[in-house]
């Protein structure tokens, strides 16, 4: 076997059990009462045009229960004489369907192989879905993924709420599962982590293939192109969300995703790119000079943003709230503005809402991450601060954006047309933060030696 790339990435990680599908199940099932029901569709395909289809991703609920990647189908679970019974609906085996789009586990593959107890045809959804919701009183499912599904329960519970009104029983309301399913989601398992690793180590390896082959007058779309080669040929799925490669002006635009211009002589290329493997997302961003060497000012900028994810880094503790990574981040990025002389205002003013550190850096300093990469849970759980956990997954990403092209700023000569942000994947672990993305260089030093080595 040749090797087109030469990184190395380590051994490919094992997929979830489905003993440990079951787990997660039984955690929300433990939390429902006897009658109810709990559905998770899974969303339509959506068209991209004419009769060529989006690639298909399966919805994260559905990952999370039961590793089902497949369109029309849904999961359920109903309760009988006092045990769950879980269920899959899929589309049946059908030789000519999948002569054309593929193979199909069908019923018989999805009882066999899947966590579940029973298969259902995806054909029968309407009946044997109708007669589920008859027999239960509450129906957890979240309304706005898949409307074909909505339309079904919503029709069944108006026929039965007039049924109720005749027998005195039946279903009586539609609940939004999200809350138990997202704080279920929230902290990762160690399968979960080996996952999460996996993805995090192969955007780095990315990152560092396109440092290496960095030079100016490389196109972004170049740069595009190793970093997504690389996620398909280390068997990901490719991107978990469309990379960001800017350079000059365009590492000024926070979401700059068009990718189609040169990396110049003298400008910072800003590269966010993450994969996703197995459902599990990785999210990295650095910042490099085009040619290899950072001049004295966009050295001071990147080393200031550089100090100050490291402060971020250290606030991911267990039991620090989880916005003390983004406060630790602002409070040094502050400080150092001042003293560089693009802030003219006390630090506490800088740091204030209106305050001046808002022109330059105007985002979150991170977010949870596991199947979505903005991944779910409530940061403020009745309304107060969410406490840092063992297993949770957050980045640390702050930045600082000179863009010369903005009218609502005066942007500082010097920095002109700087635009720098460094993200890293961190494990909220009882020993502190263990950085995933530890792979991927981010010193000066380190990342100047990099730059058009390979
Ligand atoms: N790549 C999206 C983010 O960093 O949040
Ligand atoms: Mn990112
Ligand atoms: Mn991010």
């Amino acid at each position: 076997m040749w090797d087109v790339y030469t990184q190395e990435v380590g051994r490919i990680p094992a997929s979830i059990s489905n003993e440990e599908y079951r787990i997660r199940q039984s955690r929300l099932l433990s939390q429902l009462k006897p009658n109810d029901l709990i559905v998770i569709p899974n969303p339509p395909t959506s068209t991209r045009s004419n009769d060529v289809k989006y690639p298909y991703r399966c919805s994260s609920d559905m990952l999370y229960f039961c590793g089902w990647k497949d369109p029309d189908s849904l999961f359920c679970a109903y309760n009988k004489d006092g045990n769950w019974i879980t269920a899959l609906f899929v589309q049946p085996s059908d030789t000519l369907k999948e002569i054309w789009e593929g193979r199909r586990p069908g019923l018989e593959g999805a009882k066999n192989d899947w966590p579940v107890d029973e298969s259902y045809s995806y054909d029968e959804l309407n009946d044997n879905l109708s007669k589920m919701i008859r027999k239960s009183s509450r129906v957890f499912m979240r309304l706005g993924i898949n409307p074909k599904v909505d339309e079904i329960v919503e029709s069944e519970m108006k026929t039965q709420s007039r049924e109720r009104q005749k027998h005195g029983f039946g279903p009586d309301s539609i609940c939004d599962p999200s809350q138990m399913i997202n704080e279920l989601r929230l902290r990762k398992s160690a399968a979960e982590v080996e996952l999460m690793r996996y993805s995090a180590k192969v955007a780095s390896q990315a990152h560092i293939i396109a440092m290496k082959n960095t030079r100016p007058g490389i196109g972004e779309y170049q740069l595009e192109g190793l970093i997504e080669g690389f996620f398909k040929y280390s068997k990901t799925t490719g991107s978990a969300y469309p990379c960001i490669i800017g350079s000059g002006e365009n590492a000024t635009i926070l979401h700059y995703t068009e990718n189609k211009d040169i990396c110049n002589d003298g400008e910072i290329i800003l590269t966010d790119a993450g994969c996703e493997y197995e459902g599990y997302a990785s999210d990295i961003t650095r910042s490099w000079p085009a040619n290899g060497v950072f001049s004295e000012s966009q050295a001071e900028i990147y080393q200031l943003v550089l100090d100050s994810q490291l402060a971020g880094i250290e606030a991911c503790k267990v039991g620090n709230s989880y916005d003390a990574p983004h406060l630790a981040a602002r409070e040094v990025l502050a400080k150092g503005l001042i003293k560089l002389g693009v802030i003219d205002q006390e630090l506490d003013e800088a740091l204030s809402p209106d305050g001046d550190l808002n022109k330059w850096y105007m985002h979150n300093t991170g977010h949870w991450l596991g199947i979505d990469v903005h991944d779910v849970g409530i940061y403020k759980p009745g309304g107060e601060p969410r406490l840092l956990e063992e297993g949770m997954v957050i980045t640390v990403e702050p930045g600082l954006y000179f863009g010369s092209w903005r009218r609502d700023v005066e942007c500082p000569k010097k920095y002109e047309n700087i635009g720098i942000r460094v993200e890293d994947d961190i494990l909220i672990t009882t020993d502190g933060p263990e950085v995933l993305s530890g792979d991927c260089p981010k010193t000066i030093t380190n990342i100047e030696s990099l730059i058009g080595s390979g």
